[in-house]
C-alpha cells in the first residue's frame, strides 16, 4: 500500500512553512471567493484549510474540478504548508494538485433538520464533529477499562448471545425462534462469568446485552454494551471497591486523552469523579426521597423520578446499598444481619442515576434452590447454574455497568442513543 506517502492532518499541522504535504480525506466545507476556492479537508485526525488557486493547479482543469468539489466528496491533494495565524490551527495548505476520489451527491445533513431525520441518517451523521467527539470519548472509556483490567490481572471472556433462561426477570426477554426451540437474547452475561471464575478467578466481558424495553426513556436502549465482571472469593464490599477503582480510572483516562473532544462538547470543566464514592443504604435513600415529598415505602423499587432526587444531590458517584430481596433477582446473597435485604448495590452517577448494579451472589446450593422456588422459577431452567454450587462453590461477587449510561454522563448528552454509533430502541432498528 502507498499509505505512508500521505500525511494525517494532525501531522501536517506540525510541519513548517514551505514544507510539502500530501493529504487525503473528505470535504467538510467549501467556499468560493473570486478565483479562489477554500476547502476544509477532514480526515480521522482533524481538519485543515486548503486554498485552491487556479494558476497553482498543475494537474487538472480548474473549472472542471471545482464543479465536483462538493461537501463530503473524497479527495487527495498535494500542496505546500503556509503559516497563517488567521487559519484554524494556524496553518493552511496551498494546493498545487488535487484529485477527486469519490464525488458526493448533495449531503443530506443540513442545519435545522429534525432529530428523527438525523437518526434516520445516522450512517451519514456519524461524520459530524459532535458524534465523532462522543464516540472518541466512548472509545477511550473502553480503552481505559481494558487497561485497568489488564493491570489488575483479569481474564477477558466472551459469552453467548443466545441463551435459554432469564437472568434479570422474564419481562424484558427478547424471544428467538431457535430452529423450533425457544431461546432468548442475553440480558446479562453474569451467569457465564460466574462459571468462568472457577477457572480464572477474576473475569470480565464487554459485549451487548438485550432488553425488550418498551419504555421510552432517555436511558434505555434495547441493545446496550454491558461491561461485567465477576470475582471469586470477593464480598459485596470488595466489589464496590473494585467498581469504584475501575470507574474512576476509566473516566480519568478518557478525560486525560480527550481534551479536544471535551472542549468541542463544551465540557472542559468535567473531571474524573472525586473519591471515595458516597455509600448510603437503601433505607437512607428512601428517607431522602420521602423528604422531597415522594410516597415511597420499604420494598418499593426506586423509580425514575425518585432516582433523580438522589442523582441531583450527589457531587460524585454514590452506591445505594442493601436493596430489599423483593426488589432483586433470585441470585442475590441475603444480608447476614437482615434477611429481608440483599448484599447488593446500585451505583449512581451525579445527575444521571443508575449506571451499574452489583453484589454478592448466593453460593450455597440449597439457599439458591429455595430462592429460585420463591421466585416461581423452574429449577430445571437453571440446572447448569446450580451445578456451579455443587463443585467447589466459593463466595463471589460481581457487577454490570452500562457503557452508554457512562458515556451519557461523561459527555453530558441528554439521550443514551447518542452514546452509541447505531442505536437500537423500541422504535428504531434502522440504519
Ligand atoms: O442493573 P442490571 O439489570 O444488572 C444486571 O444485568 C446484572 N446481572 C449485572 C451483573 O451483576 N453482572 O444491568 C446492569 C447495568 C445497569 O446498571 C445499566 O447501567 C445498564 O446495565 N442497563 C442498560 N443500559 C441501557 N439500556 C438498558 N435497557 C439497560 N438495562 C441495563
Ligand atoms: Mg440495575
Amino acid at each position: 500500500m502507498q499509505k505512508q506517502e500521505f500525511h494525517k492532518v494532525i501531522n501536517a499541522l506540525k510541519l513548517g512553512e514551505g514544507e510539502k504535504v500530501k493529504l487525503r480525506g473528505w470535504i467538510d466545507n467549501v467556499r468560493h471567493q473570486g478565483g479562489l476556492t477554500f476547502i476544509d479537508l477532514r480526515d480521522s485526525s482533524g481538519k485543515i484549510q486548503v486554498t485552491i488557486k487556479k494558476q497553482n493547479l498543475t494537474n487538472v482543469n480548474y473549472e472542471e474540478i471545482i464543479k465536483n468539489l462538493s461537501r463530503e466528496a473524497s479527495v487527495s491533494i498535494e500542496g505546500i504548508i503556509k503559516v497563517d495565524p488567521r487559519a484554524p490551527g494556524g496553518k493552511e495548505v496551498t494546493c498545487n494538485s488535487i484529485q477527486i476520489i469519490g464525488k458526493s451527491e448533495e449531503y443530506p445533513i443540513r442545519k435545522g433538520v429534525s432529530v428523527s431525520y438525523l437518526l434516520d441518517h445516522r450512517h451519514l451523521y456519524l461524520r459530524r464533529e459532535k458524534m465523532q467527539a462522543i464516540l472518541k470519548i466512548r472509545n477511550k472509556l473502553l480503552e481505559g477499562a481494558r487497561r485497568w483490567f489488564l493491570e489488575n490481572e483479569y481474564f477477558e471472556i466472551q459469552c453467548p448471545t443466545f441463551i435459554t433462561a432469564s437472568v434479570e426477570g422474564g419481562a424484558t426477554l427478547f424471544k428467538v425462534d431457535y430452529f423450533g426451540r425457544k431461546a432468548y437474547l442475553t440480558q446479562s452475561s453474569q451467569f457465564y462469568l460466574e462459571a468462568a471464575i472457577f477457572g480464572f478467578e477474576k473475569v470480565f466481558t464487554i459485549q451487548p446485552s438485550f432488553r425488550a424495553e418498551k419504555s421510552r426513556t432517555r436511558k434505555h436502549l434495547t441493545e446496550f454494551w454491558h461491561l461485567e465482571a465477576e470475582v471469586a472469593f470477593a464480598t459485596h464490599d470488595d466489589i464496590m471497591e473494585i467498581e469504584e477503582d475501575l470507574l474512576y480510572n476509566m473516566v480519568k483516562y478518557a478525560v486525560d486523552e480527550c481534551k479536544k473532544e471535551f472542549e468541542l462538547l463544551k465540557r472542559s470543566n468535567f473531571e474524573a469523579p472525586k473519591r471515595p464514592f458516597i455509600r448510603m443504604t437503601y433505607l437512607e435513600a428512601l428517607e431522602i426521597i420521602k423528604g422531597k415529598g415522594f410516597d415511597i415505602k420499604f420494598g418499593d423499587d426506586i423509580g425514575a423520578d425518585e432516582e433523580k432526587v438522589i442523582a441531583n444531590q450527589i457531587d460524585r458517584p454514590a452506591f445505594i446499598m442493601y436493596f430489599p430481596k423483593v426488589t432483586r433477582a433470585f441470585y442475590h446473597q441475603p444480608h447476614p444481619e437482615d434477611n429481608s435485604l440483599t448484599l447488593s448495590s446500585d451505583l449512581y452517577a451525579p445527575t444521571q442515576g443508575e449506571i451499574a448494579t452489583g453484589g454478592q451472589r448466593i453460593h450455597d446450593l440449597n439457599l439458591l434452590l429455595k430462592r429460585i422456588e420463591e421466585n416461581n422459577l423452574n429449577p430445571k431452567d437453571y440446572e447448569w447454574y446450580l451445578d456451579l454450587r455443587r463443585y467447589g462453590s466459593v463466595p463471589h461477587a460481581g457487577f454490570g455497568m452500562g457503557i452508554e449510561r457512562i458515556v451519557k454522563w461523561v459527555t453530558g448528552i441528554n439521550h443514551v442513543r447518542d452514546a452509541i454509533a447505531f442505536p437500537r430502541t423500541s422504535n428504531r432498528v434502522y440504519p
